[in-house]
């Protein structure tokens, strides 16, 4: 059996990463995110987080070429019946087109691309109450989805903290992006017959039940 991969296409705050930790505790992927990924290689300093960190605070895309590296060097550390979930990766046609031909060099499957929909002001008070744990990554919200202790994370006990890029300016400009560069791909795999879109304003558990719904 090969890889085989889902995508979760959405804005900024759209709920991509809540929803993909909650579907891959029931269903058998991995959850891989392009975002967690650069986070972690900025604070590990290495050459590759130097380098993202310039684009990631103005809340502006990391070059298409070294996404694709980290991400196909990534898949092919891994083993070969995985199951993926992609969070925040493919954002431009040519993210989309470049996974397209690695995918087709490895035998590999990317079978349902998934929307989360919401509308703009949902986005802004998601991502302003947004806080996320130093230690594990672990995301919160401060009225949304509140930690059990205020400002500690329920999962490793870690201090819970703003990402930089949730600042509303930059958050405006994330969106901006969005829309740009990133939306284009809706219309990309609705050609293919692989999309499907889901209300993402509603309660974590019912969107994350629509979602798992999908992939059986
Ligand atoms: P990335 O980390 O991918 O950020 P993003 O796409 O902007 O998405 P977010 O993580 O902000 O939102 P999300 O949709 O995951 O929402 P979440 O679940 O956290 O990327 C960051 C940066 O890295 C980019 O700007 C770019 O520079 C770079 N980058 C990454 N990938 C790249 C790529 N492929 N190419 C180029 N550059 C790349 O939810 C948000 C909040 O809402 C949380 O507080 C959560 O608790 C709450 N919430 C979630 N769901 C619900 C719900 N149903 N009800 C109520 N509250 C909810």
């Amino acid at each position: 059996m090969g890889i085989q991969a889902v995508i979760l296409l959405g804005a900024p705050g759209a709920g991509k990463g809540t929803i993909a930790d909650d579907v891959v505790r029931q269903a058998d992927y991995i959850h891989f995110s392009t975002g967690d990924m650069l986070r972690e290689a900025i604070k590990q300093g290495t050459p590759v987080g130097k380098q993202a960190e310039q684009y990631m605070t103005k809340g502006n895309l990391v070059p298409d070429k070294l996404i694709i590296e980290i991400v196909m060097q990534r898949i092919d550390r891994g083993a070969d019946g995985a199951k993926y979930m992609f969070d925040g990766f493919p954002r431009t046609l040519e993210q989309a087109r470049l996974l397209d031909a690695e995918f087709v060099k490895r035998k590999a499957v990317l079978s349902r691309v998934i929307l989360l929909d919401v509308p703009k002001d949902v986005v802004l008070q998601r991502l302003t109450g947004r806080r996320v744990c130093r230690n594990c990554g672990a995301s919160f919200h401060i009225h949304n989805i509140p930690p059990q202790k205020s400002g500690i994370c329920d999962r490793c006990g870690g201090p819970l903290e703003q990402r930089p890029d949730d600042m509303e300016a930059t958050i405006l400009n994330r969106l901006e992006v969005f829309h740009q560069q990133t939306a284009a791909l809706i219309a990309y795999y609705k050609s293919r017959g692989i999309l499907a879109r889901v209300d993402s304003s509603r309660p974590r558990e019912q969107t994350a039940a629509e979602v798992a719904g999908l992939l059986k």
